[in-house]
C-alpha cells in the first residue's frame, strides 16, 4: 500500500504521516527533508541558493532516509527549501530519490506537496491535509513559544502565506490536490480527530478496492 500525504507547511500532515507510518508499519518519508537536506548544504557552504548547478550537485549528494530531522527543522532552512524548490533540476533528482524509495516492497508513505500529484501519481489513497492559515499560524505560534523563539503570531502567519504563495505558485509541480485526493481539513481538529479521520478514509478507500 502506498499513501500520499500532501498539504501546505504546518497542516499537520507530517505528525499524521508520522502517526499511520506506525500505525501501519510501513516505512515513511518525509519529502520536505529532501529539499531541506539540499537547502542546508547550500547553506553551509555560503553558497547561493539559485545557482541550479551547485544546487544540483548537493541533490545528487543526498541521501534521502539519511537526513536529520533536527538539523533540517530551523525555519531558515526552511525557507531556503521552498526557494530551491523552484529549480526543475533539483525536483527531477529528488523526485528520482522518492520514487525509489516508494518502490519498497512493503509499501509506503510518503508526506510532501507533490506527492499525489507527480511522485506517486498511482498511489493507493491520497489525502491533501489542510487547514486555514489561521489555525496554521496559531499552531506554529504555540510550538514557537516552546522553543522560546521571539517571532509574533503576525509574523509567524505572513511567513505561512508567503510560503503557500511560493509553493503553490511555482511552475513545476505546484502545490495542489489530486484530481482523486480526500480532502482532509483539519483547522478545527486535534492530532487525534485527524489521525481518527483519515484512517476512517484509508479503511473506505481499501474496502472499496
Ligand atoms: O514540508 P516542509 O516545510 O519540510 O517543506 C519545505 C519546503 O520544501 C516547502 O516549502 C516546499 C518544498 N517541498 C516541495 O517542493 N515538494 C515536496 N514534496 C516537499 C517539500
Amino acid at each position: 500500500m502506498i499513501i500520499a500525504i500532501d498539504g501546505p507547511a504546518a497542516s499537520g500532515k507530517g505528525t499524521l504521516a508520522r502517526k499511520l507510518a506506525e500505525h501501519f508499519d510501513l516505512p515513511h518519508l518525509d519529502t520536505g527533508l529532501s529539499y531541506r537536506g539540499v537547502a542546508y548544504a547550500l547553506l553551509e557552504d555560503g553558497a547561493p541558493l539559485d545557482d541550479p548547478a551547485l544546487a544540483k550537485a548537493a541533490a545528487n549528494a543526498i541521501d534521502l532516509v539519511a537526513l536529520d530531522r533536527d538539523l533540517l527543522s530551523a525555519h531558515e532552512v526552511g525557507e531556503a527549501a521552498s526557494k530551491i524548490a523552484v529549480m526543475s533540476e533539483v525536483r527531477r533528482i529528488l523526485v528520482e530519490k522518492q520514487r525509489a524509495f516508494a518502490g519498497n516492497k512493503r509499501g509506503a508513505i510518503l508526506d510532501g506537496r507533490d506527492i499525489g500529484t507527480v511522485v506517486c501519481p498511482e498511489a493507493d489513497v491520497k489525502l491533501y491535509v489542510t487547514a486555514s492559515a489561521e489555525a496554521r499560524a496559531a499552531r506554529r505560534f504555540l510550538e514557537a513559544g516552546e522553543k522560546g523563539s521571539g517571532a509574533t503570531r503576525a509574523q509567524i502567519l505572513e511567513d505561512i502565506v508567503r510560503r503557500d504563495e511560493r509553493d503553490t505558485g511555482r511552475a513545476d509541480s505546484p502545490l495542489r490536490p489530486a484530481e482523486d485526493a480526500h480532502l482532509l481539513d483539519t483547522s478545527e481538529m486535534s492530532i487525534e480527530q485527524a489521525f481518527e479521520a483519515a484512517l476512517g478514509i484509508i479503511e473506505d478507500v481499501s474496502r472499496a478496492s
